[in-house]
């Protein structure tokens, strides 16, 4: 068996820091020990890397990605591989992705159809959610056979109308559903049918400049939807919920207000909302504005809450448990040329800035290094029953593990660092304190320096645990 001594480095955990050698052998960490003590129990190491001055942490887990999603004609721009391979390059050694069923199709066959695309295709770890975008008497009764497929988590949408919206009762019945079955339930919370309300008035009105996206979708909207959820998740017996991708204010209050009320509420935000705001991206002239259409949309800076500065609060907090991204670019192609917003089919990449963005978190004090590796890595892990084999460096873990350069700098984008297939980054330009130095997935090295040495294929599919709140 292969043996790796990570040395010299301050060895990062969401309960602690304390500066250790980290002995990898074959794929998983063997022991974490203090400096020099390893070194001298295990002689003969077949690779020593050198991590002093850098923090090592779990590799990130970034459980929100859409991964050659079709969307009407066109599909997001990154495939599995390149997709993974991106992410591998931000640290990130966990993707959980989606399989998706829409009314009238076949759970069963979605998520057979979603394993094949992904099969030998990803250079890190993945897992998959389950969208049900058709609840029916036989999606449900389809629910049953989702653990033993490792797929501990259902998807619902309170957004997109005529695509994968479920009514409330739809809604009820997936939660009561996945309570029964030991699912995590996640929404999508958006009122999908006041925005359609909305949006037609607006572009009745010739409003169809990409800002109007944002406008049409109002954070009270999503608020409104998260509460509903919530509400729906109490009479559902308490399932545990996962409200996905917050951008609002409104919504974060009723997650404070169900956790403060000791319910099984959690919730992700996503590197768009801490950082970008509608001036800077979709009030952009003509088509430039396009490339930022997504769901929730981009908030103004200007609105009656500081959204961005409440979700920072919320995640220091615990209120915001997890940061995900929402990997889902588009190339410009498919961003640019549209009739009007409505057409722009949505999403952001960011799978492989997460660790990156979410550090300046770290130097502004919004979070500590401990909180970073949390959110980013270990919680995700344990409510997706990922959890002790990801999300931490603990002996008997896989080895997937991030050196981290505090005193690097990097810049993202085309003109930068950028290893997405989407010919755009909303991270343009942007340029960042610290720089991902090394990576190992389950004890491989796949990132080292500016060199990928990982392999396509080299990533399994994870077959998730139910979360360990259901345990
Ligand atoms: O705009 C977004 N978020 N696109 C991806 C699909 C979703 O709603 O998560
Ligand atoms: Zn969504
Ligand atoms: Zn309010
Ligand atoms: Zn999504």
């Amino acid at each position: 068996m292969a043996r790796t001594l990570i040395t010299g480095g301050t060895v990062v955990e969401a309960t602690g820091s304390v500066p250790a050698d980290v002995l990898v052998e074959g794929e998983r960490i063997a022991a974490v020990g203090a400096p020099g003590v390893l070194a001298g129990a295990a002689p003969g190491a077949d690779r020593v890397l050198d991590a002093t001055g850098k923090l090592v942490v779990p590799g990130g887990v970034d459980v929100h990605t859409h991964m050659q999603m079709p969307v009407g004609e066109v599909s997001s721009a990154d495939s599995f591989a390149t997709g993974t391979t991106a992410a591998a390059w931000g640290g990130v050694t966990t993707i959980v992705d989606f399989a998706t069923q829409q009314a009238g199709e076949d759970v069963r066959a979605s998520l057979e159809a979603r394993l094949a695309e992904a099969e030998g295709q990803c250079a890190v770890d993945y897992g998959l959610h389950q969208i049900v975008g058709g609840v029916d008497q036989s999606a449900l009764a389809a629910l049953g056979d989702l653990a033993d497929e490792g797929v501990t988590s259902i998807k619902l949408f309170m957004a997109y109308p005529g695509r994968l919206y479920s009514d409330d009762g739809q809604i009820l019945r997936a939660l009561q559903a996945a309570r029964e079955l030991g699912l995590m339930a996640m929404v999508h919370a958006e009122n999908g049918l006041a925005i359609d309300v909305l949006r037609a008035q607006a572009l009745a009105r010739g409003e169809g400049a990409p800002v109007h996206h944002s406008l049409t979708r109002p954070s009270v909207l999503e608020g409104e939807a998260a509460h509903r959820a919530i509400a729906l998740a109490e009479v559902a017996g308490d399932v545990p919920l996962y409200i996905v991708h917050m951008s609002a204010s409104e919504a974060l209050a009723e997650v404070a207000a169900a956790r403060d009320a000791g319910r099984n509420v959690f919730a992700e935000t996503c590197p768009q909302y801490l950082y970008l705001t509608v001036e800077d991206t979709l009030a952009r002239p003509g088509d430039e504005g396009a490339a930022f259409v997504c769901s929730p949309p981009i908030r103004s800076a200007h609105d009656v809450h500081d959204h961005r500065a409440d979700l920072w609060r919320g995640l220091r907090t615990d209120d915001l448990a997890v940061v995900s991204t929402d990997h889902c670019p588009f190339c410009r192609k498919d961003k640019e040329g549209r009739a009007d917003f409505a057409a722009v089919p949505n999403g952001l990449g960011a799978v492989e800035h997460r660790m990156e963005l979410l550090w300046q978190g770290v130097v502004a004090g919004h979070l500590s290094p401990e909180r970073w590796v949390e959110t980013c890595s270990t919680t995700p892990a344990r409510l997706f029953g990922l959890h002790p084999r990801k999300g931490t460096l603990a002996p008997g873990a896989d080895a997937d593990v991030l050196v981290w350069d505090p005193a690097g700098r990097t810049r993202l984008g085309i003109g930068g660092k950028h290893h997405s297939a989407a010919d755009h980054s909303a991270w343009e330009g942007v340029e960042v304190a610290g720089k991902v130095d090394t990576v190992l997935s389950r004890g491989t090295v796949v990132v080292e320096g500016d060199r990928f040495t990982g392999r396509v294929g080299h990533g399994r599919y994870l077959r998730r645990d139910r979360s360990s709140l259901l345990r």
